[in-house]
């Protein structure tokens, strides 16, 4: 095992003199007269190790074995280097193939690869230095989220992927059964004795333990079974629910500003090489907008301005901006990348175009929603005031077409020890695309699940 002060990030900054040992995969071999020059990595860092490796040191086999690809270890000193780039080069005096990759046939040779190729290469793929960047910036965020919901007090809570629920209300969900799909299904003998699902939020249950803990969050994957083959979609995705009690929908609004920059300046501080790569390959602008949001606070506007504004913009949008209608991505990206040029909160949209829980507003007409917006991404962030009153509530299930039966539960909770409460959902992966400038999700996750492909 990799002890932490051997890995290749940890060995380019030792000084020279020091006997240490280097293993990782290698990315290209160099040979000049007298020596080989190799390229390693173990994904700790965007800067590869150079070894030396004097001609002959080793038999010629071995040397012929190290191509891109190839697993191996080196031990030798540390020595300062004459070439740009990195301080130090460790200069092997012995040599370990562990395992080859030939290199007729390894498809990850050194060269530029398209994302869409790379795709294709799933399990290869975290070997390339975007990958090794992206997934290292995943790592840095998943830490940064748990650092700033655990500096305030929030309890984690883990929500069941299955649930016999539908939290959205939106029918998108993955059906979980053991029953013979051949024949016609007796659901009270299926292996819950009732419809299970993969879950599409774990707010409901986010709610239950935000009325005995307060301040919660969940952190974990979510499945939506929507069509929609497009870069901002996956049919699994991760979402960071954090849920309050005592909280209403401008509280909600304030965390979720806050939330977004702590991210965005920890993911600065963490990863400025890999935003860097990134920067110079993928997104020139990318420091320059995530400095940008720091800089001042987000925009708030209600759904009825938004509209108004979006029908002043004397733009030819191609989906209708009639009050009423969901805003799609094309007026997403008016608001934060023409008009305002910073994340946008939206919030009171019309009752009818949002989820059953949503807390209604005096006018009747709109519910305490928000949804904040970014440049580049769209909608990063979904979230509500909920509605704590029992009949309003009961009414709302109903007139979804939703059963009081399936819910007593969450009705429940506005029976004993209800209070004003909210939270929101935020999109793992959405993130990652605006912190990474990647511009499909598929390509922000390990493993995309999207229609049609479910490989690796
Ligand atoms: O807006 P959504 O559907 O909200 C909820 O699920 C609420 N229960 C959240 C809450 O209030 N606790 O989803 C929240 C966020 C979206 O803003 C988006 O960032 C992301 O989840 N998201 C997806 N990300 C990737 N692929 C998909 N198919 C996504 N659907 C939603
Ligand atoms: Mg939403």
């Amino acid at each position: 095992m990799i002890q932490p002060d051997q890995y290749i990030r940890s060995l380019l900054r030792r000084a020279p003199g020091e006997t240490v040992i280097a293993r990782g995969w290698v990315k290209t071999r160099r040979d000049s007269k007298n020596v080989h020059f190799i390229q390693l990595n173990d994904g700790s860092s965007p800067v590869d190790l150079q070894i030396v490796l004097e001609a002959g040191a080793v038999p010629p086999e071995t040397v012929a074995s190290i191509t891109t690809g190839a697993c191996i270890s080196a031990e030798g000193e540390l020595v300062a280097s004459p070439g740009k780039g990195q301080a130090v080069e460790l200069k092997a005096r012995t040599l370990c193939v562990h395992g080859a990759a030939n290199p007729e046939q390894y498809p990850l040779q050194k060269k530029k690869h398209t994302l869409e190729t790379l795709r294709e290469i799933g399990h290869l793929r975290p070997r390339s230095n975007t990958f090794g960047a992206v997934f290292r910036v995943r790592n840095a965020l998943a830490w940064a989220i748990h650092k700033f919901f655990q500096e305030r007090g929030f309890v984690y809570v883990h929500a069941p992927l299955i649930s016999a629920s539908d939290a959205e209300g939106a029918g998108q969900m993955f059906q979980v059964t053991t029953l013979d799909i051949g024949r016609e299904p007796d659901f009270t003998q299926d292996f819950f004795g009732q419809r299970a699902y993969l879950t599409v939020s774990g707010q409901l249950e986010a709610e239950i333990f935000a009325l005995a803990f307060a301040n919660v969050y969940t952190f974990g994957p979510t499945f939506r079974a929507e069509n929609s083959n497009t870069p901002r979609h996956l049919a699994e995705f991760y979402m960071i629910e954090p849920e309050m009690a005592f909280c209403d929908l401008k509280d909600n609004a304030d965390l979720a500003e806050a939330f977004l920059k702590y991210q965005v300046e920890q993911i600065l501080s963490t990863s400025m090489p890999d935003l860097q790569f990134l920067a110079k390959w993928y997104e020139p602008e990318l420091l320059k907008t995530l400095e940008g949001l720091l800089a001042g606070p987000f925009e708030r506007i209600s759904y009825t301005e938004a509209i108004a504004l979006l029908q002043k913009s004397g733009k030819n949008f191609e989906f209708p901006t009639d009050w009423g209608v969901d805003l799609q991505s094309e007026h997403e990206r008016y608001l934060t990348e023409e008009l305002f040029q910073k994340p946008v909160i939206v919030t009171d949209y019309p009752k009818e175009i949002k989820a059953f829980y949503m807390r209604l507003n005096d006018d009747g007409k709109t519910v305490a929603a928000m949804d904040v917006l970014a440049p580049r991404i769209g909608e990063i962030i979904g979230g509500s005031q909920r509605e704590e009153r029992y009949d309003v509530l009961r009414d709302r299930i109903l007139g979804h077409g939703m059963t009081e039966r399936d819910y007593w539960w969450y009705l429940d909770l506005r029976r004993f020890g209800g209070v004003e409460h909210a939270g929101f959902g935020m999109g793992f992966e959405r993130m990652l695309m605006y912190l990474t400038g990647m511009k499909n999700i598929r390509d922000v996750i390990p493993f995309p699940r999207t229609p049609g492909n479910a490989e690796f």
